[in-house]
């Protein structure tokens, strides 16, 4: 296998796509590093407009990932703003805003792109917002809980359910067999 950079600025989200595709078998390095965001509402389209970024960066085959809160009864906010949105109000704004119905999806598109291939792989978790801060964990994982789990993604073991997890196992079984999944979404 080449070696697949795991281009991000972000050391949280490479830890766990590290010890995921670890699971798997897949080895990535680490690329740091903060790659331009196009503005769409399509978590893919952010992704793959990274990955082409990335290939530009670093060359050879490279990994990235886009992600998104989506809370229902705010029509999807903060969806593809959340890393913005995290950045000015933050978990305590979120719960600010969320009333009566507190259901929410988290998203993944992780995309990777080599000299021949270009594809992009999405995972979703459904959950719901937590009344309050639980928990110490980065970004949103404080404040999610997935369906089925006892407490946020801070206070849980998230890599066996999250989001992330299911982007990845789909990338992982492509990689390995050459044929995307049904439920990945090739570009
Ligand atoms: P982006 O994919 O880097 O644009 O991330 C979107 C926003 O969601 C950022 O604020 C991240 O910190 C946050 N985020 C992405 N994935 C996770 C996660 O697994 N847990 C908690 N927050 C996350």
């Amino acid at each position: 296998m080449s070696k697949i950079w795991f281009v991000s600025s972000n050391e949280h989200k490479y830890g766990e796509a590290r010890r995921i595709l670890a699971r798997m078998g897949m080895g990535i390095s680490h690329h740091r590093a903060s790659l331009p965001e196009v503005q769409s509402h399509s978590l893919e389209e952010i992704a793959l407009a990274k990955a082409a970024s990335a290939r530009s960066l670093v060359g050879g085959a490279v990994l990235v990932e886009d992600d998104g809160l989506f809370i229902d009864s705010l029509k999807g906010f903060p969806g593809p703003y959340s890393s913005y949105v995290f950045d000015t109000i933050g978990n305590a704004g979120i719960l600010s805003l969320v009333r009566g119905d507190r259901t929410a999806s988290f998203r993944s598109v992780v995309a990777y792109a080599d000299d021949s291939r270009t594809a992009a792989f999405k995972g979703e978790v459904r959950g719901r917002i937590a009344d309050a801060i639980r928990g110490s964990g980065w970004g949103y994982d404080p404040v999610f809980i997935p369906d089925g789990a006892g407490g946020t993604f801070a206070q849980i073991d998230k890599d066996q359910l999250s989001h992330r997890g299911e982007a990845l196992a789909a990338f992982a079984r492509w990689y390995g067999d050459g044929r995307p999944p049904l439920d990945a979404s090739p570009a």
